[in-house]
C-alpha cells in the first residue's frame, strides 16, 4: 500500500454523530490530521496512476478540513460565552444565564458553539477525570440539535438519546423531562448546546410549550445553555412569542445574552484586513502544488463578491476551487479556476444580483 492510501485509511472523513455522547466525545477528543507532504509538480508526474489518484484524494480530504480559524467573530463570541459561564460557578440553587448565538445561516454559529464546548469538555475531563464521584461517566457537555416540527416530547427524547438512555423512546412527556434532569445531574453536565432552535415556532402554542419547558429545565438543571439559531429575534425567541406590553415580562430576555455573528464586510479598512487575514490563514492550509503566497489574498475582492463575506460560502467555494485546480492540473487558484468552481445557491444568487 502506498503512503497516501495508508494516510487515507487512517484519516478518512470522520462521521461523528455529535448528538450522542460517543460521537460528541469522539469529536471532542479528535486530534488534528497528520500533515501531508507537499510534492513538487515534477514529482507528481513520476507517480504511478494509483499513487497519483491516492495522493490527490488525500489532498482533497486535507484541503476540505481546515482547522477552525480564530476569526474576530469567533473570539468575540468565546469572550461573551466565557463571561456568561462565569455564573456557571454559582452553586446549584442559583439560576445561571444562557447564551444565544443568533445569526443568518452559514456564518459559523455551530462551529463557534461546538469549538467552545469541545475545549470546555477537554478541560473539564482533564481537571476532574472521566468519572464522577458517584462513578458515572462524566459528560461536561451535551449537544442537542433540533429538527423541524420539534415537540416537547421530542426535545426530551433528544436529550435522553444524547445520554443513550434506554427510556428515550417509551416514557410519558413529564417522565422524560425528569429522566433528562437525572442524566444531566448524574453525568455532571455543565453546558448544553441546543442547536437550530429556530425550528421551534415561539408564536405557536406548541412552540411556547417547548420554550417554557426549556425555562423549566434551566431552573432545574445546574447548567448553562447555549441556544443556537437563525433569526431568533424576529422569531420572538427573546420575548417568548408575547406581543406588545406582555413582551416586557418575558423572562428569556432577562436571562439570556445574545451573541450576533456578522458576515465579513470589506467596505471598511478594518473589515478588509480581517477578510485578508482569513484568506491568508485558509490559503496556508491548502495543498496545491503550484501555489504561491497570496494565491487567495490576491482574489480578496472577487472572493467577497462570490461569497458576500459569508464564511460557510467561502469554505464551500474553496473546497470546489481546490478540487478543480487538482483535477485540471492547474494546481493553483486562478481566476479561471474560481470561475469554474460553483458556489452554493445563496452565494451564487447574491453574486449575480450584486
Ligand atoms: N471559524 C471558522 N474557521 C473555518 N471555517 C469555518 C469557521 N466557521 C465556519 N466555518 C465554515 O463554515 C461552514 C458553516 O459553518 P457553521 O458553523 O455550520 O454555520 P451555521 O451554524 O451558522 O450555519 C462550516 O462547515 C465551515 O466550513
Ligand atoms: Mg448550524
Amino acid at each position: 500500500m502506498n503512503t497516501w492510501a495508508k494516510w487515507l485509511r487512517e484519516n478518512e472523513p470522520q462521521r461523528f454523530n455529535m448528538a450522542t455522547k460517543h460521537g460528541w466525545d469522539a469529536f471532542a477528543q479528535s486530534a488534528p490530521r497528520p500533515s501531508l507532504e507537499r510534492l513538487t509538480v515534477e514529482k507528481l508526474q513520476t507517480l504511478s496512476d494509483d499513487e497519483r489518484e491516492d495522493y490527490n484524494e488525500a489532498r482533497m480530504v486535507w484541503n476540505a478540513n481546515p482547522p477552525a480559524v480564530k476569526t474576530a467573530q469567533l473570539n468575540n463570541a468565546f469572550d461573551v460565552i466565557e463571561q456568561v459561564m462565569a455564573s456557571n460557578r454559582r452553586d446549584g440553587d442559583r439560576l445561571r444565564g444562557s447564551v444565544v448565538i443568533d445569526a443568518a445561516p452559514a456564518l459559523g454559529k455551530t462551529t463557534i458553539a461546538t469549538r467552545y464546548a469541545r475545549e470546555f469538555h477537554r478541560r473539564t475531563l482533564r481537571r476532574h477525570g472521566p468519572s464522577t464521584r458517584e462513578g458515572h461517566q462524566r459528560l461536561p457537555v451535551a449537544f442537542v440539535p433540533l429538527d423541524a416540527g420539534i415537540t416537547l416530547k421530542g426535545l426530551n427524547q433528544k436529550i435522553l438519546s444524547f445520554y443513550g438512555h434506554p427510556g428515550a423512546t417509551r416514557a410519558s412527556t413529564s417522565r422524560l423531562g425528569a429522566l433528562a434532569v437525572d442524566c444531566v445531574r448524574s453525568c455532571e453536565t455543565q453546558l448544553i448546546i441546543i442547536d437550530d432552535i429556530h425550528f421551534i415556532d415561539f408564536k405557536h402554542r406548541n412552540g411556547r410549550d417547548v420554550s417554557n419547558h426549556l425555562k423549566g429545565l434551566a431552573n432545574e438543571m445546574p447548567v448553562t445553555f447555549i441556544y443556537v439559531g437563525v433569526r431568533l429575534t424576529e422569531k420572538r425567541f427573546f420575548d417568548e412569542g408575547l406581543i406588545g406590553e406582555d413582551a416586557s415580562y418575558a423572562q428569556t430576555s432577562r436571562r439570556s445574552t445574545r451573541v450576533p455573528i456578522a458576515p465579513f464586510s470589506i467596505s471598511s479598512d478594518a473589515g478588509f484586513r480581517a477578510w485578508v487575514q482569513l484568506l491568508s490563514t485558509l490559503e496556508s492550509h491548502l495543498i496545491l502544488l503550484d501555489a504561491a503566497p497570496g494565491m487567495l489574498v490576491g482574489h480578496a475582492k472577487e472572493l467577497d463578491r462570490r461569497t458576500q463575506g459569508c464564511i460557510g460560502s467561502l469554505t464551500n467555494l474553496l473546497d470546489r476551487a481546490s478540487y478543480v485546480a487538482i483535477r485540471n492540473g492547474v494546481e493553483r487558484i486562478t481566476p479561471e479556476v474560481l470561475a469554474a468552481a460553483t458556489g452554493d445557491n445563496a452565494a451564487e444568487t447574491s453574486a449575480r444580483a450584486g
